[in-house]
């Protein structure tokens, strides 16, 4: 009989923590989840696994060198992956300080962790597209792409500080013989995507502006009000005032992203560990969309127009952006048999007639 597999698994609560503890734990394994403390609860995504034998949490915080020790040495796992991170781009140049502790410094407490008390343990790093910042190579049709040899180039502090943690893990792996990969994951979403990131961000409205629209004050007809094109009313305005919902305010809708569903990128983070060998691979579809493509599509499921409803706000600008990412897996498919199996318009599909159903 082989022995059951311990996995520790970082970031337990967000999206990509739900779906890879789920696969996990289809494959038998005993998944520990590490979640930070909180005053409200951050555990909605996981709710469906707390009754399982085979699932348990422990208290992690990244910043904590102490703590992670404490939890390598206890459980000494087989596989370790590590999916926590402050996460948000635009956030990263308001919080540059707390991010680089997060996201850089974060994983060489894991990785030391792992070298002074369990280092047979697999890890796994949730390192990003992001890291290409605006660099791209160009295929021989002349497309731009990035794959693993184009140069790095972070245009965030998000994207400087998950480089500094790649370039751990791959010393981590030279120098010390460590089993430590890096997964390049491009943009990956799915109904359980933050509500800050865009895909989320536009389908949530879709799903709000559909609920409100429904309500009986609402079936009149609709117009825009001439003096206020921020707001769409619906109905007569009344004696307590226009009856009103909010535009859609977004940022920069011209950036291309290589989009992929989350759950066909857990598959290949396990995959990566349970290869012969360590390595560093891009995981994407190789196909990229606009911001304003995604619009379009989710938009055009209700036959709206996208260009009524969302407003172009500076606030949401980032200071310097990312304007292009598109992602050849050729190395994954090669090595490790990985494939998406959800296509694009699937994946808006789904996020879209999600949030139908939530709000
Ligand atoms: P997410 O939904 O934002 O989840 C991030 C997780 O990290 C949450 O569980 C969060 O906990 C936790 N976390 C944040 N700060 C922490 C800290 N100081 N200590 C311990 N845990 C902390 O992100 P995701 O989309 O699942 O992404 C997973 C990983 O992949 C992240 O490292 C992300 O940077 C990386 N990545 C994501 C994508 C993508 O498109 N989704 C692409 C490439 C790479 P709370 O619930 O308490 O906030
Ligand atoms: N969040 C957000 N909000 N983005 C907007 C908005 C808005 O209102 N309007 C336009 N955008 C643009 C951003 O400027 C960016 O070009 C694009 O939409 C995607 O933004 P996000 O969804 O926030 O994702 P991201 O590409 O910045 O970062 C995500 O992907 C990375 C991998 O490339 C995150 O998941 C990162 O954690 C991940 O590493």
């Amino acid at each position: 009989m082989t022995k059951q597999k311990t996995a520790l698994v970082s970031g337990i609560t967000g999206q990509d923590g739900s779906y890879l503890a789920e696969l996990l734990l289809e494959k038998g394994y005993k998944v520990v989840g590490l979640y930070r403390r909180s005053s409200t609860n951050t555990q909605s995504r996981i709710l469906s696994l707390q009754n399982n034998p085979n699932f348990s949490l422990e208290e992690f915080d990244l910043t904590d060198s102490s703590g992670c020790f404490s939890l390598v040495n206890k459980y000494k796992p087989d596989e370790f992956y590590n999916l926590a991170a402050q996460s948000h781009v635009g956030t990263s140049f308001e919080q540059p300080v707390s991010t680089f502790e997060m996201d850089g410094l974060g994983v060489l407490h894991i990785l030391e962790s792992i070298r002074q008390c369990s280092p047979k343990t697999r890890f796994y790093q949730a390192s990003t597209s992001e890291m290409f910042g605006f660099n791209y190579d160009k295929d021989l049709n002349g497309n731009p792409y990035q794959d693993e040899k184009t140069t790095m180039l972070p245009q965030s502090p998000y994207g400087v500080a998950k480089l500094a943690a790649h370039n751990l893990v791959r010393i981590y792996r030279s120098a010390y013989g460590i089993f430590a990969c890096s997964g390049i994951l491009f943009n990956h979403e799915s109904p359980r995507r933050g509500e800050k990131f865009v895909t989320r961000k536009i389908t949530k409205w879709l799903g709000e502006f559909n609920k409100w629209g429904d309500q009986e004050f609402a079936t009149i007809g609709r117009f825009f009000d001439p003096d206020e094109s921020d707001t769409i009313y619906y109905g007569k305005p009344t004696s307590r005032g226009p009856i009103a919902f909010p535009k859609l305010r977004l940022g920069n809708i011209k950036a291309y992203r290589d989009w992929g569903h989350a759950k066909d990128y857990v598959r290949a983070m396990w995959m990566m560990l349970q290869a012969k060998e360590a390595d560093d691979f891009v995981v994407a579809t190789g196909e990229t969309h606009s911001v304003e493509d995604f619009l379009k599509i989710a938009f055009g499921k209700f036959d709206l127009d996208y260009k009524d409803f969302v407003v172009i706000d500076p606030q949401f600008y980032r200071p310097a952006e990312v304007d292009y990412l598109r992602g050849y897996p050729t190395k994954a498919t090669m090595q490790l048999g990985w494939k998406p199996e959800i296509s694009f318009e699937q994946l808006v599909e789904e996020m879209v007639f999600h949030d139908q159903t939530l709000v």
